[in-house]
């Protein structure tokens, strides 16, 4: 089966063609395209939802054109047509649904709605070698959402933990704000400045509900003190933000793999999936692999290109999942969750 996918569930504009051989089998890429309106946030600090969308409008014709010519393939040579339906703004959703709904009319496809957050752990079957096995335990990790998810099958899961408040995504972009006066996505300034530090630092920063039981994590404590502790100090130097954007990475780092930890103690799963932005941080991908050696459990996390938002990962969940649905009755959903 061979499909081609949209997403635009936020700022970016992505259309990708990619196939699946065999049920549940490895996914191969043919073409992936992102389009970012990013800089036009730039200023505002921050996603301006009717800007994106209006964007958008524009980009995605010539991004589904793109995709299809690099994939060298016209619309006959496709199975199907794969959009995100939900999370995220509902401007930007509209654009893709919408645009999705009237190509699979016109073009005579069967039309699958997607998951975003779902396509966030089903792009681990994009990869050579050993695949995934069910039943997974899933961790979302993005801007918008930091979720533990029990899947059984690609079609059959349950949300089982994640945050009360802030995602994780969110507390870095917040962080970025506050420390370094970073736009939006503030992560990888973040990173930066933490490699500027030498030497073993001490936890300092708080690791909310650390030790808690059950599987409920909180972000929005971690922004507040990082708030209090710029206040607090009359000058704040390059190696002071240093410091705490370290100590950041670990504290957010320590709060989900300990979590993570604790969920597959209890569930038992035949492997880890996880996927979303904040995968792309290097420290928290490291103590990715630390936690697939001491449980003895595969561990799957995307490449970096396929960690923030794009159309492969939309195009894997339509091919794992196959949820086709008449064009008609599909609607953007902006707050579907797992
Ligand atoms: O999955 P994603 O692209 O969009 C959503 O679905 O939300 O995730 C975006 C998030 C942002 O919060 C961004 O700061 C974070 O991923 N991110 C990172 C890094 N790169 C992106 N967080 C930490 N370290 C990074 N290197
Ligand atoms: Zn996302």
């Amino acid at each position: 089966m061979r499909i081609l996918a949209i997403e635009t569930s936020c700022d970016e504009t992505a259309a990708a063609v990619v196939e699946q051989k065999t049920t549940f089998g490895k996914i191969k890429v043919l073409s992936s395209v992102v389009a970012t309106s990013l800089e036009l946030h730039i200023q505002t600090g921050g996603v301006v939802p009717e800007v994106a969308a209006r964007e958008q409008l524009t980009y995605m014709l010539p991004t589904i054109h793109e995709a299809l010519e690099k994939a060298r393939f016209n619309k006959d040579a496709l199975d199907g047509i794969a959009v995100t339906q939900g999370p995220g703004l509902i401007g930007s959703l509209l654009v893709g649904v919408e645009t999705a709904k009237a190509l699979a009319l016109t073009w005579h496809k069967p039309l699958i709605a997607v998951n975003h957050l779902l396509g966030h752990l089903l792009v681990n079957w994009v990869r050579e070698g050993e695949l995934p096995l069910f039943p997974a335990m899933g961790l979302v990790v993005s801007g918008g959402h930091t979720d533990l998810v029990w899947l059984n099958s690609p079609t059959d899961y349950r949300w089982i933990g994640g945050t009360r408040d802030d995602a994780a995504g969110e507390c870095f972009d917040k962080c970025a704000r506050i420390l370094l006066n970073a736009p939006y996505p503030g992560g990888p300034a973040i990173s930066q400045a933490a490699l500027q530090v030498v030497g073993p630092v001490l936890p300092f920063l708080p690791r909310p509900m650390l030790h808690d039981p059950g599987l409920e994590m909180s972000f929005s404590g971690l922004k507040t003190a990082v708030y209090n502790l710029v206040r607090s100090i009359k000058t704040v130097d390059a190696t002071y933000k240093a410091t705490v954007a370290y100590d950041l990475e670990q504290a957010i780092s320590d709060v989900l793999i300990k979590k993570t930890n604790s969920a597959i103690e209890h569930y038992k799963p035949a492997s880890l999936l996880v996927g979303g932005g904040v995968v792309a941080n290097a420290v928290f991908r490291d103590r990715l692999s630390t936690l697939e050696n001491e449980l003895n459990l595969p561990v799957f996390y995307p490449p970096l290109t396929y960690c923030s938002d794009n159309a492969v990962m939309v195009g894997s969940a339509g091919l794992m999942t196959r949820n086709v649905v008449q064009p008609q009755l599909l609607k953007a959903d902006p707050s579907l969750g797992f």
